[in-house]
């Protein structure tokens, strides 16, 4: 689409796509909708899109700036998915003011409603490990990208033990937020998201930055290292940004080369077999992380480069 001439009408045909995960959805209908925006003259339409429900109920075409189907957010959830829904600061912002919460712990409350739903379970190990993951990527895009809305939707399917989560804004991107840490050595988009990944490693949190002691919402670099291993147990993880994506799974790292990407995605796959006692494998990755965070604290700039070295060969 980024290539594609001027013209006065676009035809968007639907008729090849079979299978959508929440991730296709999400990064597609951003694609279509920012196409769409850019179009100043052009209009666009689009066809054998009645047989796909499942999209329609998701708010796919609606997010895509077409006149079908549920508008993002509509459909409410239920039955083990959350639509497309975009979520603006302003939003929780309210939401943390009226109950007078911080807002980190608004984000924490949607997050567990979120959580719910998916899970079908008002708590329990997939409820918690789903509450914490969300909150964690959410947050993300509220302290790190400047974009003023988080885009998501995700879907579990029970009888496959598999959740997806997908996250996408339209911020700063990683490699900029985390160029804030003055001990990171940063030669591109990719080096980035592999440093995103690493505990420890933030673009708040460095030598130098004082920790405030009761301000639990304060930036520690253990958000993406946390959830990223929480998925690589029989699931996955990718992060999107700039001109890479970065997948882990348990036994192999992959990278690609994208056209650009302005701002960060992400799409987390459970295996939801594997988190059973969420809390205690919490407690585990967290010091597993605290011992590989000393080698590369980001104290100085030889912990910094060692960190870029690390993350090469350990995940
Ligand atoms: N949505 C995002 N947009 C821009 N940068 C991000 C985003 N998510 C994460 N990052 C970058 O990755 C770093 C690591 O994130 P994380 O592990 O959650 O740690 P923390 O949020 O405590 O800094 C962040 O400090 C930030 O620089
Ligand atoms: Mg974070």
């Amino acid at each position: 689409m980024a290539e594609l001439d001027e013209d006065h009408d676009y035809l968007f045909d639907f008729e090849l796509v079979g299978h959508t995960d929440p991730f296709g959805l999400l990064l597609v209908s951003d694609a279509i909708s920012s196409f769409q925006s850019r179009q100043v003259f052009g209009d666009s339409t689009c066809r054998n899109y009645q047989r796909m429900s499942y999209q329609s109920v998701m708010g796919f075409f609606r997010a895509c700036g077409f006149e079908y189907g549920y508008a993002p957010g509509e459909a409410g959830g239920g039955s083990n998915y959350l639509p497309i829904t975009h979520l603006d600061y302003d939003t929780l912002n309210k939401e943390a003011e009226e109950q007078c919460i911080a807002f980190g712990e608004a984000i924490e409350l949607r997050s567990r409603r979120m959580a719910e739903v998916l899970s079908r379970q008002p708590d329990g190990d997939l409820c918690e490990a789903l509450t914490y993951a969300l909150r964690e990527v959410i947050r993300n895009v509220f302290e790190h990208s400047g974009a003023d809305q988080v885009q998501f939707c995700a879907q579990h399917w029970p009888s496959r033990n598999r959740v997806h989560l997908a996250i996408l804004d339209k911020g700063t991107g990683v490699r900029r937020s985390l160029s804030r840490n003055p001990y990171l050595t940063i030669n591109s988009d990719l080096d980035a998201l592999k440093l995103s990944l690493m505990p420890g490693v933030s673009g708040k949190m460095y030598k130098g930055i004082k920790r405030r002691k009761h301000d639990t919402w304060q930036n520690s670099g253990y958000g993406l290292y946390m959830t990223s291993r929480l998925a690589v147990n029989g699931g996955n993880f990718w992060i999107i940004s700039g001109e890479n994506a970065f997948g882990v799974a348990s036994e192999r790292t992959r990278e690609l080369h994208i056209s650009e990407f302005e701002g960060t995605a992400l799409r987390v796959s459970f295996d939801t077999t594997q988190l059973k006692t969420i809390q205690t494998k919490l407690k585990r990755i967290k010091n597993e992380g605290h011992e590989l965070a000393k080698l590369f604290s980001g104290a100085d700039p030889r912990g910094a480069s060692l960190a870029s070295t690390t993350i090469r060969t350990k995940f």
